[in-house]
């Protein structure tokens, strides 16, 4: 075989692959509130949610997991999205709950988005860092990724680390790993707090605003009834040991230098008796 061949033959088998494991909004997920203003779209391959001034919308899991890597393509509210909150996270349910989020916080026409994250344990966060982007998130999908497993949580957009958060269970800081998270997305409005800390409103002469999702992925160990991991062989479960190699550190350090506008372990001033103890003992604040 020529080498082209041979290259177009394993381009094929890796796209069958990924579209064998990509999943489909209608067996995956369930509208939770807004009604209408949720639309799976294209067979199962797209869902839009959208926010006017009665309602936002959003969509859960149909499963829970306990660990894996759960990828979402997402594009964001274009034009002036001041005001607006986009999601894509994992939670728990009831008190004491364990979270992972991304938000996505809207800005004022050519003014940039922030990429909010944070990880509850136990019902405790305070373990916020945000990020600008490095792209536009409204002209077109990007991937935004989180991997959870017992050993850290890396969150990724585009397949680039942009924070990793260990497990510091051994020094006494609680990390989420005994109770089962659905994944979770909404659309809604936050402009009290979200823009410019609250000063910016929601332009409602623009609404609806509508952002996009596809390609929700989960490769991870599904609990309750029918329980399996939904990894397939061929991917070998790699997130549940995954970290961040050389290059990944190269990336991360890249990211958390020229795009973090903000990170609780630097915050002095909230934490007048100490950083919390992972921040002194992270590599990646
Ligand atoms: C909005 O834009 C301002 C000015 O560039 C920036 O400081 C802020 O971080 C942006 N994001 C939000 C959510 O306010």
């Amino acid at each position: 075989m020529t080498q082209s061949k041979a290259c177009a033959v394993a381009l094929t088998i890796s796209y069958l692959l990924v579209a064998a494991s990509a999943g489909n909004f209608y067996s995956d997920v369930d509208i939770t509130f807004g009604g209408e203003r949720a639309k799976i779209l294209s067979s199962g391959q797209d869902l839009s949610l959208s926010l006017d001034q009665y309602s936002g919308s959003g969509f859960q899991s149909k499963h829970e997991y306990l660990f894996g890597r759960f990828d979402m393509q997402l594009r964001l509210v274009p034009g002036n999205s001041a005001g607006t909150v986009t999601t894509f996270y994992l939670s728990s349910q009831g008190a004491g709950h364990d979270e992972i989020d991304f938000e996505f916080l809207g800005n004022s026409s050519g003014n940039p988005y922030t990429i909010h994250t944070n990880v509850y344990s136990q019902g405790k966060g305070n373990k916020e860092q945000q990020f600008h982007l490095w792209f536009d998130p409204t002209a077109a999908f990007h991937t935004y990724t989180i991997v959870w497993n017992s050993q850290r949580i890396i969150f990724l957009i585009d397949n680039i680390p942009v924070r990793v958060f260990n497990n510091h269970e051994a020094a006494g800081v609680p990390f989420p790993k005994s109770q089962p998270m659905r994944v979770y997305a909404s659309l809604w409005n936050a402009d009290d707090w979200a823009t410019q800390g609250g000063r910016v409103k929601t332009d409602w002469t623009k609404a609806p605003f509508t952002a996009s999702y596809r390609k929700f992925n989960a490769n991870a160990n599904r609990v309750g009834p029918n329980s399996k991991s939904t990894s397939s062989e061929n991917e070998n479960q790699a997130w549940s040991t995954q970290d961040i190699d050389a290059a990944g550190r190269n990336r991360i350090r890249w990211v958390q230098n020229k795009h973090m506008i903000y990170n609780y372990c630097k915050d002095s001033k909230r934490f007048p008796n100490g950083l919390p103890v992972e921040c002194k003992r992270s590599r990646f604040l």
